[in-house]
């Protein structure tokens, strides 16, 4: 718990009362009872995050083959859910806030949180982003990626590749000593030059031993966070959603859960999870092959 005139938890050196104090309080209290600096990991946990991300990213290599046409989404998610419990793991979407299934998975203009279904297969044409995150030994790793099938209109391709880029784009941001928000700063201009749009009602998160903890990682150009420093050993998702048209979203009313844009227009998604470093960042949701910025991202050409 911080008291009024502890230092506040977002590292800005004012007094809890002078920063997030009234912030925290209209949230729920949600910063209060964060020790002031539990969002820096301490070297167990991220050895912890390490595990957790590599193995989010070895989930991701097994799926990425059967994302293909005439797959039902409901199969796809047998196939996550039972690669991870083969491996000892938790799919940590079962049940949290009552999602009924191991995966997300979003479809053209669901932008996230879609729900597997056997009677939901996969066709030529469609863009399909897979949301995986699991749970290895109490740590959380989340990562996301967008599936072109088949062929595809040369607007849904320049979408997912702008989205691909946007996530590249915000990982290059992440550097110790600089504001949270200069991630969004990176990639809003850069998608709006590519006449897309971010999405702001969900947002990247800090990530540990819950799944979303601590802050929110806005990927638009945002008034808020501009106070939060990023430190070495803090760990976060960056995760654009990136609409072909406006930003604007609303969730289905009758499964609660799937959200798509309200124009209607396509929408694409990646996501990382990442460290920073002494030097910069880490993202941890790789096999460790794919460590270099040239290919964070498996895409096709
Ligand atoms: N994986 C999503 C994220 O990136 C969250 C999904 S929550 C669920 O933050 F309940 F829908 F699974
Ligand atoms: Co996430
Ligand atoms: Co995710």
């Amino acid at each position: 718990m911080i008291g009024r005139n502890d230092p506040c938890w977002c590292g800005s050196g004012k007094k809890y009362k002078k920063c997030h104090m009234q912030i925290d309080a209209t949230k729920g209290n949600t910063g209060v009872t964060q020790a002031p600096d539990r969002r820096i990991k301490s070297a167990e946990e991220i050895i912890g995050m390490r595990k957790a991300g590599a193995f989010n990213g070895e989930l991701m290599d097994y799926i990425r083959p059967y994302v293909q046409e005439g797959i039902s989404t409901e199969k796809l998610n047998q196939l996550v859910h039972t690669y991870t419990l083969d491996h000892g793991h938790t799919p940590a979407c079962l049940g949290y806030h009552n999602f009924p299934k191991s995966v997300c998975i979003s479809i053209n203009n669901v932008v996230c949180h879609g729900i597997p279904s056997p009677h939901v297969s996969l066709q030529e044409g469609d863009i399909v982003n897979v949301d995986l995150t699991t749970i290895v030994d109490g740590f959380h790793g989340d990562s996301s990626e967008t599936f072109m099938i088949g062929t595809v209109s040369a607007e849904a391709r320049h979408l997912v590749k702008v989205t691909a880029q946007a996530l590249i784009k915000g990982v290059e941001a992440v550097k110790p000593g600089r504001p949270l928000s200069d991630i969004g700063d990176a990639i809003e201009p850069f998608v709006n030059s590519y006449n897309c749009s971010v999405v702001r009602q969900y947002t990247g998160h800090g990530i540990g031993k819950k799944f979303h903890e601590h802050f929110s990682v806005y990927h638009h150009i945002a008034i808020d966070n501009r106070e939060i420093i990023m430190k070495p050993g803090m760990t976060f998702t960056i995760e654009p959603m990136i609409n072909l048209g406006d930003y604007p979203v609303v969730t289905d009313r009758h499964d609660g859960w799937t959200v798509r844009t309200k124009d209607g227009s396509l929408s694409a998604q990646y996501e990382h999870t990442v460290l920073v470093t002494e030097e910069a960042v880490e993202v941890l949701t790789l096999t460790p092959s794919h460590q270099s910025t040239d290919t964070i991202i498996t895409m096709p050409e």
